[in-house]
């Protein structure tokens, strides 16, 4: 028996004028994309902006079903308009945000497990880390090297037959 120690290596910028400036203009996307939201049910916006390789940036932001199962979360959204645009070009980055309309959202927002599956196989299927960086409304930034930080032990392709 052994016991196994997870470590990653997390940037908290507690003061937004610490954050580069390219990290802030991809925020500032994601934000924009999250005002975009269709999110008539949980009111809660989220917004995703992916800079590819190539210099894109695709965003996308939640869209909401009456048949609640049926909606798709920002990230997603945005990871499947960038991978259907330019198939062949890796993600390099991917900002997210949200906005709460009731209380100001003062902490990071999280992707989901589905979500950082999705971001997972891009990031193996083209071998490179896909950095990502996560912010509230106000409040500490988040930057990632790598989804596989925020999902150890991922299922992939490999398990496979
Ligand atoms: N949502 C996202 O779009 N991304 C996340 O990271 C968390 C949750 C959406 C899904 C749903 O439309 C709403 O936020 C509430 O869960």
């Amino acid at each position: 028996m052994k016991t196994v120690e997870l470590t990653s290596k997390i940037i908290v910028y507690e003061d937004r004028s610490e954050v580069p400036v390219e990290l802030m203009t991809l925020i500032a996307q994601a934000e924009e994309a999250a005002r975009r939201a269709y999110a008539p049910y949980s009111r809660f916006q989220v917004g995703a902006a992916v800079l590819m390789n190539n210099g894109k940036v695709v965003t996308g932001c939640n869209q909401e079903n009456a048949v609640f199962p049926a909606g798709l979360c920002a990230e997603r959204t945005a990871a499947f308009a960038a991978s259907a645009q330019y198939p062949e070009v890796p993600f390099s980055k991917i900002a997210i945000t949200a906005i709460n309309p009731v209380e100001v959202l003062k902490q990071p927002v999280s992707p989901c497990g589905s979500c950082r599956q999705v971001l997972f196989e891009y990031e193996s299927k083209f071998n490179q880390p896909i950095e990502v960086i996560l912010a509230g409304q106000e409040g500490p930034v988040y930057h990632f090297r790598c989804v596989s930080d925020l999902l150890p032990y991922t299922f992939h392709a490999g398990f496979l037959p």
